[in-house]
């Protein structure tokens, strides 16, 4: 009896010390850009939520540019951090610098998109981007009932940037549903661009969405032909997609996929010129983000929910992958504003 208490009270003082031990230090929190709005949510959310907990976050953003995120996380470990939170702007480029972190023991854990090619990185946190795109291909072919019509409806995609992990998974997940009927000839790509790097957009840039796609326009489409339906990725490049068509198109306007509820796209989501986007609950990633960084730094047993999915060139990263939600105009006001993501003022501007 008295051994068991004094066990318990060994445990209770190791717990205790340990969380004291923890409070008061350092995140570094990288994010990618300030440009994309989910980038600053997503930092917002896990600044507030870790200060909540006690730690000092060192939050920065790098402008999306590779050197300067390299140069954060120098600082990040030089300065002591005691953990990283990293959202790659290139998933291979963070291999020198995170040699480094590794031989400091600082752990990584990888945000959204994962790292690339380095052993360092010890967990990966994002969203079922798989299911993303499937959620994208699988939207479009209820929308032109591809299982009933024979078409061939013409369409054409826009995907991210080559550099970014989530191309993969974003992309692919949406031609496993959607090759199938291009294969049965229900549907065309009048392009024929198809391939992951002729359909990429560097740096996921509307501007760069937007003049391939008014080259589309002009080339393909001038003459009268329909387009039925785009396969965007995310909402920034599918406003370039909304902004080519508004100015080049006057055909019947095809369905526009999307992902992350920007407030950009959202009333375009309320009066049809696109028609869904994939709403990722930036507090919901930050939040688990929150619990695996405590979970490290307490010596806790990390959450994660797949182990088998996320290889990233040096062996599966254990991960958690957080539910995807397709949005349209019959369910954005319960799932955007009802849920407090955002205000009704944010979404009418
Ligand atoms: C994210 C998307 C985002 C895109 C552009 C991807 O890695 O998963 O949510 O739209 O980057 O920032």
């Amino acid at each position: 009896m008295y051994k068991k208490l004094l066990v318990a009270a060994a445990a209770a003082t190791m717990m205790m010390g340990l969380t004291v031990c923890a409070e008061g230090e350092t995140i570094g929190v990288a994010m990618p850009t300030q440009d994309l709005q989910r980038w600053n949510q997503d930092g917002e959310n896990m600044k507030a939520q870790l200060e909540e907990k006690g730690y000092v976050v060192d939050l920065q953003y790098a402008g999306n540019d590779v050197q300067t995120q390299v140069s954060q996380i120098e600082n990040m470990i030089a300065n002591g951090d005691q953990l990283l939170v990293l959202a790659s702007i290139e998933g291979d480029s963070l291999g020198t610098v995170l040699a480094t972190a590794k031989e400091a023991g600082i752990p990584v854990i990888a945000y959204d998109r994962l790292i690339m090619n380095t052993d360092a990185v010890s967990y990966y946190a994002t969203f079922d981007n798989y299911l993303v795109g499937k959620t994208q291909g699988e939207y479009i072919v209820d929308a032109l009932d591809l299982e009933n019509q024979d078409g061939p409806f013409n369409l054409e995609m826009v995907t991210g940037d080559p550099g970014d992990n989530n191309v993969n998974f974003f992309f692919g997940g949406a031609m496993d549903v959607l090759q199938p009927y291009i294969d049965e000839g229900k549907l065309v790509v009048p392009s024929g661009q198809m391939t992951k790097d002729e359909v990429a957009t560097a740096a996921w840039d509307t501007a760069t969405a937007q003049s391939r796609f008014e080259n589309i326009l002009s080339s393909y489409y001038a003459d009268g032909t329909n387009l039925d339906a785009v396969l965007a990725s995310n909402d920034s490049t599918a406003l370039g997609v909304v902004n080519a068509l508004a100015a080049n198109y006057t055909g019947e306007y095809p369905v526009i996929t999307g992902q992350d509820c920007d407030i950009a796209n959202v009333p375009h989501i309320v009066d049809g010129t696109q028609a869904m986007s994939v709403f990722k609950d930036t507090r919901t990633l930050a939040s688990k983000v929150v619990e695996m960084v405590d979970a490290i730094m307490t010596g806790a047993e990390v959450p994660v929910n797949d182990e088998e999915t996320y290889d990233n060139g040096t062996g599966v990263i254990p991960s958690f992958l957080c539910e995807p939600v397709a949005v349209t105009v019959d369910n954005y006001k319960e799932m955007l504003i009802d849920s407090g993501y955002y205000t009704e003022d944010q979404i009418e501007g």
